[in-house]
């Protein structure tokens, strides 16, 4: 294929991280199936019965922007660990371009590399993958005694990024002494020792009981507000990526099947499978008012309260039922439609609209018989909808 030539310069690329084209495929002969389109075209089983090759990844594209937090979601075996190794080639891709920071990755050579990841990019695993021999302070300055720094910084250092994910006073303590959140703050530490631009995280959480997760959820959403680290993280759970993710990419078999904000793929999924994924998610804590907006109807009275767009609909609920006239939703001083009870009522009390899939159709398709005036020529002609947002990550 030829597509290669119709790639960005990397250098006027804003992306911190660039990923073109990307396939792994395990198995024999595994670079052809990228290169025959009649065999990239075959679905995983087909691909496997005929060739005896699995297509972990299949021609992924997508940038990460600097400070995001880019969450690849998927199913069991959906090729998620494959991508995030292919990262930073601890799996090597069959095809495809990575770009980081403007350098082609796929032509460092090992030494490079090897640079590159101790000092560019740090991992977090699922299960922890501490040294079990070592105390704390030792295992999260690890990174910093391979990489050659005195000891005197090292301590320095692992003190200050111990303190900071918050294991204070547990330095000289043995792993097998701390519960599994404290290992993974341990795990955490240590990938923020070496101060990286890139924190990857496996599924880090996954071990963890509900509750802890939750708290180590939240913890991840601290220190990225405090030190801003671009972040790409692995995740099977739709709660943990829309609580994390500026964007989310969703792998099925290998492949991309959407790629959006958190409120995007609840409030227009791409297809049946998405839509499924997203079902159970109250989407009144994930969608915002741009998303349930409507043009006003002849003589309806404009001097409600006024709203952004990017108010949760949660938020919205109580004021816009009190309310006795539609509430407006402004931006920038310009009004881009208005919000009644009913707009709030759909997505409240419908948590699973069956047809939704559009801006305006996600109230219309919801099935409430309240919504009479339908959603016919109230099309997505709103500035700043999502749809023309789309591409650009939330900060
Ligand atoms: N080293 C390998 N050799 C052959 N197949 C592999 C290898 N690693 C992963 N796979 C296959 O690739 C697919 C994606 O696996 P993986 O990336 O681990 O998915 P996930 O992390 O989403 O669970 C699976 O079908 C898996 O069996
Ligand atoms: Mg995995």
């Amino acid at each position: 294929m030829t597509a290669q030539l119709e790639y960005p310069d990397p250098q006027e690329s804003e992306a911190l991280l660039s990923v073109q084209g990307l396939w792994k495929v395990f198995g024999p002969k595994a670079a052809r199936v990228p290169r025959r389109p009649e065999l990239a075209e075959l679905n995983r089983a087909t691909l496997y019965d005929r060739t005896g090759c699995t297509a972990a990844v299949r021609d992924l594209s997508f940038d990460v922007a600097p400070g995001e937090v880019f969450v690849v979601m998927g199913l069991s075996g959906s090729g998620k660990s494959t991508l995030v190794r292919c990262l930073t080639r601890l799996v090597e891709p069959t095809a495809g371009r990575l770009i980081f920071e403007g350098e082609d990755l796929r032509a460092a050579d090992e030494k490079r590399l090897r640079t590159l990841r101790r000092s560019k990019f740090s991992m977090v695993f699922q299960h922890f993958g501490l040294l079990p021999h070592r105390k704390v302070i030792d295992n999260v300055s690890y990174g910093l005694e391979v990489r050659g720094e005195s000891k005197p910084d090292r301590k320095r250092r692992a003190q200050e990024v111990i303190d900071l994910v918050g294991l204070s006073g547990n330095e000289n303590m043995y792993p097998e002494q701390l519960s599994g959140g404290m290992q993974q703050r341990v795990g955490l530490a240590r990938a923020l020792a070496n101060d990286p631009d890139v924190l990857l995280f496996d599924e880090p959480f996954s071990a963890l009981d509900p509750l802890i997760r939750r708290e180590m959820q939240t913890e991840v959403v601290r220190l990225h507000r405090e030190v801003g680290k671009t972040m790409v993280f692995i995740t099977h759970d739709l709660s943990e990526a829309l609580k994390l993710g500026d964007r989310i990419l969703l792998m099925r078999d290998g492949a991309a099947v959407q790629l959006g904000t958190g409120d995007e793929l609840v409030g227009a999924p791409a297809d049946d499978y998405v839509r499924e994924f997203v079902r159970d998610i109250p989407r009144a804590d994930v969608l915002t008012l741009r998303w349930i907006v409507r043009p006003p109807r002849d003589g309806e009275q404009l001097d409600g309260p006024e709203l952004g767009p990017d108010v949760l609909v949660r938020e919205a609920t109580r004021l816009v039922l009190e309310s006795d006239r539609p509430v407006k939703v402004v931006a920038e001083g310009q009004l881009l439609g208005v919000i009644g009870d009913e707009e709030i009522l759909a997505v409240v009390a419908d948590a699973a609209p069956s047809g939704a899939t559009t801006l305006y159709g996600a109230s219309g398709a919801s099935g409430s018989a309240t919504l009479a005036s339908g959603s016919s020529g109230s099309g997505p002609a709103v500035p700043g909808a999502p749809g023309s947002a789309a591409s650009s990550p939330r900060s």
